[in-house]
């Protein structure tokens, strides 16, 4: 089962996901590709170090979003992806590959969807006030963190909590979270109708 990560910055869930596909750790799912909208972005030499291969993109040289949409598509197409996984991939995404992945997209946010969506959620919960935040992880549409939720996962926000406490304890949650979700893809347990996402169980 063959799987795309995108992502612009540091990596770690694309370390994650590298590192459990190696191990046999995804149900037999693999990252075949790291997609980046970041020529110097730490995850590229990530990828270089794990042998993935690698697009990178500059997209200011593209006339349109989707001028670079469709060449990404094609690289998909060519190494026969099944999967699209964001991970920290910091652009919103047109219908060229919205509907072209459709049911085959997903993302990882730093809260509990539908609260703090966007940017900086990490710090919008803080700031809000919240004792419950998490991470969640969704089928992507058109919007902003606003696709058919998959799976969350819950921790309690302490009250002497820092955006970089706090982030160091949601990528923890996330290390465990997105691994098992692309697990269900690849064992075929994952169905959307409706906008309702249910996970078939195995036992
Ligand atoms: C994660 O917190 C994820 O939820 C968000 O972006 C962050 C990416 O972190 N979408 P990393 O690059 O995987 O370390």
């Amino acid at each position: 089962y063959r799987i795309a990560v995108f992502a612009s910055g540091t990596g770690s869930n694309f370390q994650t996901l590298v590192d459990a596909g190696k191990a046999g750790l995804l149900g037999g799912a693999k990252v075949e590709l790291l997609v980046c909208d970041k020529p110097n972005a730490p995850v590229v030499q990530r990828a270089h170090d794990a042998g993935v291969p690698v697009h990178v993109f500059t997209p200011k040289s593209y006339a349109s979003r989707e001028a670079y949409e469709i060449e990404i598509v094609g690289q998909l197409e060519t190494l026969n992806i099944e999967l699209v996984v964001l991970a920290g991939y910091m652009r919103l995404l047109t219908t060229v590959m919205v509907e072209k992945y459709a049911g085959r997209l997903i993302n990882i946010h730093p809260s509990l969807l539908p609260s703090f969506p966007g940017t900086n959620a990490i710090l919008q919960a803080l700031n809000y006030g919240v004792k419950l935040t998490g991470a969640t992880v969704h089928f992507v549409d058109g919007g902003m963190d606003t696709g058919p939720i998959i799976a969350q996962q819950s921790i309690e926000i302490e009250s002497n909590a820092t955006v970089e406490s706090l982030s160091q304890n949601i990528h923890d949650i996330e290390r465990e979270l997105y691994p098992r979700v692309v697990t269900w893809f690849a064992e075929g347990r994952v169905r959307l109708m409706d906008r309702q996402v249910t996970i078939i169980s195995n036992s």
